[in-house]
């Protein structure tokens, strides 16, 4: 397909639904060869049909990242059969709200596992072939929960991530790869369904990430007024801990 991605590999994971699904859309669209990672081999075979409709290349890789084995094999599998990788959007994700101290141990694994081991590791895989290349992208969803305190875990894994990426970033300075993060607020996909209101959809931040590969840069929020509660928690967190007990407060947490 034409585009200004054209002939470029990119992985998205946690491309069967919501933001990955609608970012490998976006990336086949300008060209690139998408590689759809995540869980759910239906839904992935279902989007890859989409992009192929449009013209697309796609390859499928059905895989649990909260398995460092699948991920190491499937992926890097795949990764050797196509040759190389150009972008790598680590995109997967849980959400958690249920109050850490009634948290299983082992879901707390799980979360810390897909959130932020699966895109650490997954970089590490990568990194080294674009660095002898001296070209490559790598761009992490993170959220707004890694901006502002919220949900202890959630935001546990999305504050690493940001750290991963920002540092990151700063680490391949002049290497000719980029790390950028994407951090946006409430978005219209699963994630969300219980949340009543018109939230903006998922294209909104494929399309940010797109641009990424496109023209890095260290740091996206999206839609761009949650710019500014990420500036109060900075700027003044007891400010921000009003706003959160007024919009948050229950008795048991
Ligand atoms: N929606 C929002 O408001 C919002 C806001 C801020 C940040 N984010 C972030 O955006 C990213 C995408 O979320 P979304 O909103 O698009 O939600 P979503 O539609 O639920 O997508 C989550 C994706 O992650 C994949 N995934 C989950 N566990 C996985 C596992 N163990 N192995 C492989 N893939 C796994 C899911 O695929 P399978 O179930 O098929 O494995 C799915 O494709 C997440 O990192 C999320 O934290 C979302």
């Amino acid at each position: 397909m034409a585009g200004a991605l054209r002939g470029e590999v990119a992985i998205v994971t946690g491309a069967s639904s919501g933001i990955g699904a609608a970012t490998a859309r976006e990336l086949a669209r300008r060209g690139a060869t998408v590689v759809l990672a995540a869980r759910r081999e239906q839904q992935l075979e279902a989007e890859a049909r989409a992009i192929r409709r449009e013209g697309g290349e796609v390859v499928v890789v059905p895989v649990d990242l909260a398995s460092a084995d699948q991920l190491s094999g499937r992926v890097g599998r795949t990764v050797a059969e196509l040759g190389r990788v150009d972008v790598l959007v680590n995109n997967a994700g849980v959400s958690w709200s249920t109050p850490f101290s009634a948290s299983p141990a082992e879901d707390i694994e799980r979360v810390l596992r897909v959130d932020l081991l699966a895109a650490v590791l997954l970089t590490r895989a990568v990194l080294p072939a674009m660095l002898e290349r001296r070209r490559g992208s790598i761009i992490s969803v993170g959220s707004l929960s890694g901006r502002v305190a919220m949900e202890p875990l959630y935001s546990a894994a999305k504050y690493g991530l940001r750290g991963f990426s920002l540092a990151l970033r700063r680490q391949l300075a002049g290497s000719g790869v980029s790390a950028s993060l994407v951090s946006p607020g409430n978005i219209r996909t699963a994630m969300t369904s219980h949340r009543a209101g018109d939230l903006p959809g998922p294209e909104v931040v494929a399309r940010v990430i797109a641009d990424l590969v496109e023209k890095p840069r260290r740091e996206v929020v999206v839609p761009r007024q949650h710019y500014l509660i990420a500036w109060l928690e900075q700027a003044a967190p007891s400010m921000a801990d009003l706003v959160y007990r007024w919009r948050h407060w229950s008795p048991v947490r």
